[in-house]
């Protein structure tokens, strides 16, 4: 949408300010005194009055009385002035006033004269754009936008030969492909069919629309190649077909459009080289290519290209693409450049920024290299460009001392200077004070790099303009003297892991404008003074991991909107005061409050509350039976805490819920108060003492479930079959409980688990339910958040960082179980852990279990299983540990492969067993036996848990990436959004009036 304003602002400039009156004939409004409008034209607008809704009074003019019988003279009404014609009809709406209701185009069909129509910033959600508008033949300016109109674009307007003018931008709902009769519009200037949902490909007749000066297909779903027809549009200026699927290489026939001042083509799938045709286009001041497919070799081939003739680039965006190699910077160089805005964020360029890079681009006014892998030092020219205002650094791999910026560079432009960003980087030293001398700095980013030493009030004092300040995640210590007071107002503070403590830090208290702080991991060992509540204005909160003491009071404050307050790993006590449930997400998980706060009920309290984790606490007593006013929930996490009592009905309304943790608690009764909370992917309610059958509706209800853990607890019966209908399940866990009976064989559908690889969609699938609630609560929260659980994983509990897509694993193990193990378990093939043991199962270990190939973990352990153990389970190269023992297996052990390498421990108390494992001679045998080299596979006996590690590693680089594309989606988002959409706007201004 930000576009559409831009575009809009775009169109003003370029048409309707200098050129449109004259060009389209209305800027002398007719002398309508003596002209009277014709009968059937006043009838015809009345007729379409009827069908609107003008809660406005918009058309209180068109009215059926003496006083008003000029229909010439309604508002948004001109008629001709010699034969009264109704020429104009301008009903466009202005926020917020708008007309809403049924268009009915019949009834203008007596307006046969009319010249200009526009029904733009309406609210015509429902109405089609129909054929009929073909019958206006006499149209010159036709402007639909923005007013919510739905269907296709009828080709019927093809018939509007005059047109002059045709803007379809803005409407969501229009939808289908371009007719290509648009090309019989030849007489068209002005093309804005943006910011719709057309598909198809561009229709090659677009090149007929030779008077074309703007083209805005922006923000659609165009596909296919670029027809080479747009060649013919030589008169084009403006031309944007950005946020489309457009693919295919940029063609050599662009460069006919030489009178071509802004090119938009960001966000296609285009590569391939610029053809140095580009070089023709000597007007060019905007080119963005943002995230399409542009590789060195764009660069390389077109040496000639662009950049030489093009001096009169002012804005280049190479942001997202695929560039590697510095030979980006040498092109640059080699082209006399006025760029005053470039961004090459997001590619993978790699050496170190030349040093020549100053000298050229001196009129550099925002230069961003973020989010690559630069090297080497970080250079102190950029102080020699004395047009830079915005410097990103971030996210490379810079290095050398921070003082070093202020070596060789007299900061021409430190009056000008505003943004700095080096965060993410490697660079050490002290933070220097002569960085006092960019007094305008508004901006100060310089977390995640090796910074040490203290930070007082000398390196501060002299700005007084910064609103952002970041030094998180460095060694720094920020020591100010009691009662100095920041002379600047900051707006967002990130001070992770400043040494700030032991007190709490008091300069706080002159900040006003703060909407971001955290000053998590700062040793502070301090109670949280009462006036930093009542300062609080803030919206991103983290003050966890530190020493903070006492009770916070129950004040009677309101929060701001969507807060996030992150209290975790301190040492709170007391009621949990229920002002903080005003947030989005409240944390205050490994503290030791203990009483269960007076849970508000109130709707106005707690309307927007998502997360909240109060885990690791002392809470005791009831769970509230109030959670109606709550239903915005979507993550829960009580676990670890001293809860008593049953499951309260009121949990039933939690219908949006996500993640229900209660684990190591002491819960009684049944589960049935969860019945309707159908959108869990998580439910965990082990280490209780709930009781009853494991309800049926499990599988009907809760579909989404990924991860079901009911470990020990007193649940009893038969697993249902019903179970079976989790198809997304990866981790059960249903062990120590009471369960009896069989095992169902229709544990086949367990769909996820019978995946041993996962394929990229299904992936992502997974991906996205996992990171819904990331996304959900964090699309406007900066910082990540990571999903915790803890696992039994053979035998030891585990913690594993965000949740797993590779792990799959069932464990029924400590119940009574009966019966046989059915062969279908076979299916199942993305095991890696299945645990059945302390049950009485009997019969064989089916073969089928050999297909398992992912298994790692396998334990059968006392059971009453009998016959031979299957030899297809040597076939299982991955399986690092394995426990048949106390069952009543017998013959040989299989010996091929690593089977060899299991303890004896792994099959004992199987009196008919015999094999080299355990030293015992199967009948028949010569004794032959080998001496087998003594704790040689120690080790291996292990191997699973490095697997496991290693999994997680996976995992965690899985995550890792989604919490990249998460950071770049949500990581400060006032600042780089903001700025974005800032520089679109503002540079295409620039392009327009310089
Ligand atoms: C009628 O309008 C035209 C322009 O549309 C103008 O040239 C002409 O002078 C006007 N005539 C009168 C009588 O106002
Ligand atoms: C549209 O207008 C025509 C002509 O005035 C009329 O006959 C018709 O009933 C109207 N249609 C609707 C749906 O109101």
């Amino acid at each position: 949408m930000n576009g559409y304003f831009l575009k809009l602002f775009n169109a003003l400039v370029l048409l309707l300010l200098p050129a449109a009156g004259s060009l389209l004939g209305f800027n002398s409004l007719p002398n309508t005194a003596e002209i009277k409008c014709i009968e059937t034209e006043r009838e015809a607008l009345l007729n379409f009055k009827q069908g609107l809704i003008d809660d406005y009074d918009m058309l209180s003019t068109w009215k059926d009385d003496e006083n008003n019988r000029d229909c010439c003279k309604w508002k948004g009404i001109h008629c001709n002035n010699e034969t009264g014609h109704v020429h104009m009809l301008h009903l466009r709406g202005q926020y917020p006033q708008r007309l809403r209701g049924a268009i009915n185009i019949t009834s203008l069909v007596p307006l046969q004269n009319i010249q200009h129509l526009d029904l733009s910033y309406n609210s015509f959600k429902g109405n089609d754009i129909t054929e009929l508008m073909g019958s206006f033949t006499h149209l010159i300016y036709l402007n639909l936008s923005s007013s919510y109109f739905g269907g296709s674009i009828p080709c019927e307007l093809g018939k509007l030969t005059h047109l002059k003018y045709l803007d379809l931008s803005n409407n969501i709902y229009l939808h289908g492909q371009i007719p290509h009769q648009l090309g019989n519009l030849t007489h068209l200037r002005y093309l804005d069919l943006s910011d719709t949902d057309l598909q198809g490909e561009l229709p090659c007749q677009l090149g007929n629309l030779t008077h074309l000066r703007y083209l805005d297909l922006g923000d659609n779903h165009l596909q296919g190649e670029l027809p080479c027809q747009l060649g013919n549009l030589t008169h084009l200026r403006y031309l944007d077909l950005s946020y489309n699927h457009l693919h295919g290489e940029l063609l050599c026939q662009l460069g006919n459009l030489t009178h071509l001042r802004y090119l938009d083509l960001s966000y296609n799938d285009l590569h391939g080289e610029l053809p140095c045709q580009l070089g023709n286009l000597s007007q060019l001041r905007y080119l963005g290519l943002r995230r399409n497919s542009f590789s060195d070799e764009t660069f390389l081939i077109s040496s000639t290209s662009i950049m030489n003739s093009s001096s009169s680039l002012v804005f280049l965006d190479l942001s997202f693409n695929l560039l590697k190699s510095s030979t980006i910077f040498y092109w640059l160089f080699n082209s006399t450049t006025n760029l005053r805005t470039l961004y090459l964020y997001g590619n993978m360029l790699e050496g170190s920024i030349p040093d020549g890079f100053g000298k050229v681009m001196n009129s550099l006014e925002t230069l961003d290299l973020s989010g690559n892998k630069l090297q080497g030092d970080i250079p102190s020219f950029f102080g020699n460009i004395c047009t830079l205002e915005r410097l990103d650094l971030s996210r490379n791999k810079l290095n050398g001392r921070f003082s070093s910026l202020f070596d060789n560079s007299s900061w021409c432009n430190r009056h000008i200077f505003k943004s700095l960003d080096l965060s993410y980087n490697r660079i050490t030293g002290k933070l220097s004070k002569t960085i006092g001398i960019l007094s305008e700095l508004e901006q100060l980013y310089l977390d995640a790099n090796l910074l040490e030493g203290d930070v007082t009030e000398s390196h501060l004092s002299n700005f007084s303009k910064l609103e952002s300040l970041y030094l998180s995640d460095n060694s720094l210590s920020l020591k100010f003297v009691p009662g100095w007071v920041l002379p600047f107002p900051l707006q967002s503070l990130g001070l992770r892991s400043c040494k700030l403590g032991p007190s709490f830090p008091s300069w706080l208290q002159t900040q006003h404008s703060i909407y971001s702080l955290d000053i998590s991991d700062n040793r502070i060992n301090d109670s949280i003074p009462e006036w930093f509540w009542n300062n609080l204005r803030i919206v991103h909160l983290n003050m966890s991991h530190n020493n903070l003491i006492g009770a916070i009071p129950n004040l009677p404050l309101k929060l701001p909107y969507r807060s996030s307050i992150i209290l975790n790993s301190n040492h709170i006590e007391g009621k949990v005061p229920s002002f903080l449930l005003q947030a989005r997400e409240l944390k205050l998980s490994e503290n030791i409050l203990s009483d269960w706060f007076s849970f508000s009920c109130d709707q106005n309290i707690v309307a927007n509350l998502a997360i909240l984790d109060l885990s690791k606490n002392q809470i005791k007593g009831q769970l509230p039976d109030c959670w109606k006013s709550v239903d915005s929930l979507l993550i829960l996490d009580l676990s670890h805490n001293n809860l008593s009592g049953k499951i309260p009905m009121s949990m039933s309304t939690l219908v949006n819920l996500k993640v229900l943790v209660l684990k190591n608690n002491n819960l009684m009764g049944e589960l049935a108060s969860l019945k309707n909370c159908s959108n869990l992917i998580m439910l965990d309610v082990a280490e209780n003492m709930l009781s009853g059958p494991i309800p049926s509706w499990i599988g009907e209800s809760m579909q989404q479930l990924i991860i079901l853990n009911m470990r020990r607890n007193y649940f009893s019966g038969n697993l249902p079959n019903h179970l079976c209908h989790l198809k997304h399940i990866q981790l059960l866990d249903l062990s120590w409980n009471k369960l009896s009976k069989g095992i169902p064989t229709c544990l086949k559908n367990f769909t996820a688990m019978s995946e041993r690889s996962i394929n990229r969609s299904d992936f992502l699938n997974r991906v996205y339910w996992f990171n819904l609630t990331y996304y959900v609560v964090y699309s406007f929260i900066p910082g990540d958040y990571t999903f915790d659980i803890t696992w039994m994983w053979k035998g030891v509990e585990q913690v594993f960082k965000n949740p797993e897509y590779l792990l799959k694993s069932i464990d029924l193990s400590n119940n009574i179980l009966t019966g046989e193990i059915p062969k279908e378990i076979g299916y199942l093939f993305g095991l890696v852990s299945l645990n059945l043991s302390r049950n009485n199962l009997t019969g064989e270990i089916p073969s089928e279990m050999g297909s398992l190939r992912s298994l790692d973990f396998l334990d059968l352990s006392r059971n009453h299983l009998t016959g031979q153990i299957p030899t297809s389970l040597s076939e299982i190269d991955g399986l690092g540990k394995l426990d048949l023992s106390h069952n009543s297996l017998s013959g040989r052990i299989p010996s091929g492969r690593h089977f060899e390498t299991y303890e004896a421990s792994c099959f004992e108390g199987n009196d008919d067993l015999c094999g080299e494992q355990l030293n015992k001679s199967c009948p028949g045998d010569e004794d032959q036996r080998t001496v087998k080299p003594a704790a040689v596979n120690g080790d291996d006996c292990d191997c699973g848990f490095y697997e496991a590690l290693y999994m997680s590693l996976g995992i965690g680089f899985f995550t890792g990436f989604w919490s990249l594309l998460g950071t770049i989606l949500v990581w400060r988002p006032c600042r780089n959004a903001y700025l974005m959409f800032l520089n679109r706007v503002t540079h295409s201004i620039c392009v327009w009036f310089q």
